[in-house]
């Protein structure tokens, strides 16, 4: 069984209790980050703690464990379960309080998670066929650069894929692809220029994303931020998404159109290469 986190104790699952007025539960109330594990070690851990400080702020909601206090546990229950690769799933509340819309004294306790999943993210099957996607209209909140814990959106969309006989989906707003629904979205022009949507409040801010784009300019590949259109990706040579849980995952099909030759491309194949080098070298 697995020994999970809760509150400052560690515990096996089936021991691990939430509050039913938990503000998560009640209001989806709540931030999680979600950070790679390989050879049991954290992958870029402090960009991951630098997001997690940014939505606890842009929500206004208190925390007072610090970055050293969250790598002691994130150590500790890699450590516990034995995960040598897999992911660490981090999730704060703004804890319990009887059910009212405003926010809780300041003084409220956080209701603080971590467990993890042991998962064979390297040899991924899905690395080696290519996803194909299906473009969803994004009707999610205009804030997606929080990382909360409301995913149902993201949830029926990738229902609605797996119902159309696809991997995952992609959103699109206004014509424009804005993001996966739990991933970044890159398509590849036939000069070979890597475009992604440029950081706002309409994508999350990638912590697999930063470090690609830095890979890619490394490798002397021209990458472009700006948002690509639902034809443009059609018609791209290569398409690809990011994530801590996908790494760097071929898209092989959009729609009812394949992407270049309807095989994983040789940019993202080297970038996901590179991003595994850089990653495995840079874990602590
Ligand atoms: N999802 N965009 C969305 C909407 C996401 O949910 C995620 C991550 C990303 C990629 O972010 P990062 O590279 O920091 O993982 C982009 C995580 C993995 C999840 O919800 O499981």
């Amino acid at each position: 069984m697995r020994q999970v986190y809760i509150n400052g104790s560690y515990l096996p699952e089936s021991e691990a209790r939430v509050s039913v007025f938990d503000r998560g539960f009640l209001f989806a109330d709540g931030v999680y980050e979600v950070t790679l594990v390989l050879d049991g070690k954290l992958v870029d851990f402090a960009g991951h703690m630098a997001r997690l400080r940014r939505s606890l702020s842009e929500l206004e909601m208190p925390f007072s464990l610090t970055e050293e206090d969250l790598l002691k546990i994130h150590r500790e229950l890699v450590r516990q379960n034995d995960v040598c690769e897999g992911l660490v799933y981090l999730q704060v509340t703004r804890g319990a309080a009887d059910r009212d819309f405003m926010f809780p004294a300041q003084d409220t306790p956080n209701t603080v998670v971590l467990f993890t999943q042991k998962k064979a993210l390297v040899d991924n099957p899905l690395a080696i066929r290519g996803q194909h996607v299906v473009t969803v209209e994004d009707l999610r909140w205009r804030r997606c650069d929080i990382k909360t814990v409301q995913l149902l959106y993201p949830s029926m969309a990738k229902m609605q894929a797996k119902s159309r006989g696809a991997d995952d989906a992609w959103f699109v707003r206004e014509g424009y692809v804005t993001e996966g629904s739990s991933n970044n979205a890159y398509i590849v022009t036939s000069d070979g220029t890597i475009v992604t949507r440029d950081l706002s409040i309409d994508i999350l801010h990638g912590i697999t994303r930063a470090a690609v784009v830095e890979c890619a300019s490394d490798l002397q590949l021209r990458v472009e931020e700006r948002p690509f259109t639902v034809h443009e990706a059609r018609c791209a040579v290569e398409a690809f998404s990011t994530s801590a849980s996908g790494l760097v995952n071929p898209v092989v099909r959009i729609d009812d159109a394949p992407i270049g030759a309807g095989l994983p491309g040789l940019v993202t194949q080297r970038l996901r290469q590179i991003y595994l080098d850089r990653s495995r070298a840079s874990a602590v």
